[in-house]
């Protein structure tokens, strides 16, 4: 009964979610995250056109990882295949132009065509710029080819129509619930009527068991709440935030990959590794000791993933604890002391050491030398009494929850 009523709920805000026009969509329940989807729909293409006994192999096309695709789009290198849709299936990236940090439709045509892909995959996990959907759906369609959307990122933004409609395009859109929507940790995958009965078979019985109608019920929350006004408001101050956060950084003399942002995040390019080691990976353990969360991320030039150069930082924590612009200047500020810190004291490391520094070395180089300790102290204490101001949304009494120390 539980779970006829929390499917009912779902189909109801999904109607309002997916707008009239495109009211052929419809969503299968989920009870897996989005990368499992994502394979789904890789089988999906098996139980199409080649019969499971059959060895043949079925290729898509995805964003690259390095230039901030997601591994589930067919991520491997020249030594390793690194996802499942590797291994199992071929796949081809096509990347952003290096120049700009947009992806390049013009070599993605190209490489589409001599492919010839039978899975057109947008969607990335570190892209801050929207995507042409249309241009997308032409590229399919020159080559008979189906067009997925992974819009986990972004979800919420084209749920308010602050981002291009997928639904408009693709055959296929999956998405996880658990970031910019602000739902539960689970996904859902969106597919044309008529492909539906296909997904259905391949989420149940392919691959997954019953139901987890805890998800389910909570899915139908969070798409509740994303068709209201307090919510596009506050994915509207996301977006405003995010661009706010990269043009300030910006203004300070930092480069961010494509110039700017159209979503909650944007990729900081560090461009200090060659000089004296100063990595993404550092920047990131430098800013957890200053309890500031960031992601060290490749960027569409680096080489291996192993030490990336970059910075991804997003902005629906902060929004969501009720930051504004005001406090967006206040974390560049935080940034750029954390940035000036890092690139002295891997300078300071390499000078005395002799060798660039790695995470673990530095942590120890630290311990030692009282001025980076002190700074990086100081530095905490001003981040934590900043962020006291703002509670937590789950922890509305922080001086209760010993949050204070
Ligand atoms: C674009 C994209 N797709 C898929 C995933 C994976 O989702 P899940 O953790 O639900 O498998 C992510 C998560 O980082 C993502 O960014």
């Amino acid at each position: 009964m539980l779970v006829i009523t929390v499917e009912t709920a779902i189909l109801i805000e999904w109607k309002n979610y997916a707008k009239k026009e495109h009211s052929n969509y419809f969503p299968s329940l989920p009870h897996l995250g989005v990368s499992m989807f994502n394979r789904i729909v890789v089988l999906l293409q098996t139980l199409l056109f080649i019969p499971l006994y059959c060895n043949q192999k079925i290729d898509s096309m995805g964003l690259d990882l390095p230039s901030g695709g997601h591994l589930t789009h067919g991520y491997h290198t020249i030594k390793k295949k690194v996802s499942a849709t590797s291994i199992f299936f071929e796949s081809m990236p096509y990347r952003v132009d290096p120049a700009n940090g947009m992806v390049d439709y013009a070599e993605l045509e190209k490489l589409a065509h001599l492919f010839k892909p039978k899975l057109l995959i947008a969607g990335a996990s570190a892209y801050s710029r929207d995507w042409d959907y249309h241009r997308m759906r032409k590229v399919a369609d020159s080559i008979n080819a189906y067009l997925m959307a992974d819009i986990s990122h972004i979800a919420g933004f084209v749920a308010c129509g602050l981002a291009n409609n997928p639904f408009a395009f693709c055959d296929v859109v999956t998405t996880t619930t658990h970031k910019s929507l602000r739902g539960p940790r689970a996904a859902i995958i969106f597919g044309k009527k008529e492909l539906m009965d296909r997904i259905d078979q391949a989420v149940f019985p392919a691959l997954q068991g019953g139901p987890h109608n805890h998800q389910i019920a909570a899915i139908a929350v969070a798409l509740k709440e994303a068709m209201s006004y307090d919510y596009r408001e506050y994915i509207s101050q996301v977006l405003k935030n995010s661009r706010c956060l990269a043009s300030e950084l910006t203004n300070m003399g930092h480069l961010i990959v494509s110039g700017g942002t159209d979503n909650h995040l944007f990729l900081w390019d560090l461009q200090r590794k060659e000089l004296n080691g100063f990595s993404g990976s550092i920047f990131e353990a430098l800013c957890d000791r200053c309890n500031i969360s960031v992601n060290k991320n490749s960027l569409p030039t680096d080489v291996s993933a192993v030490n990336p150069g970059g910075i991804r930082i997003g902005t629906p924590a902060t929004t969501t604890r009720g930051m504004k612009e005001v406090e967006m200047r206040q974390i560049a500020n935080f940034l750029n002391e954390i940035f000036i810190l890092g690139d002295s004291l891997c300078t300071d490391f390499v000078r005395s050491m002799q060798s660039k520094p790695k995470v673990k070395e530095l942590t120890n180089f630290i311990a030692s030398n009282d001025k980076y300790a002190e700074a990086i102290n100081r530095i905490n204490q001003q981040v934590l009494s900043f962020a006291k101001t703002f509670p937590h949304p789950s922890v509305p009494f922080p001086h209760i929850s010993g949050m204070e120390e």
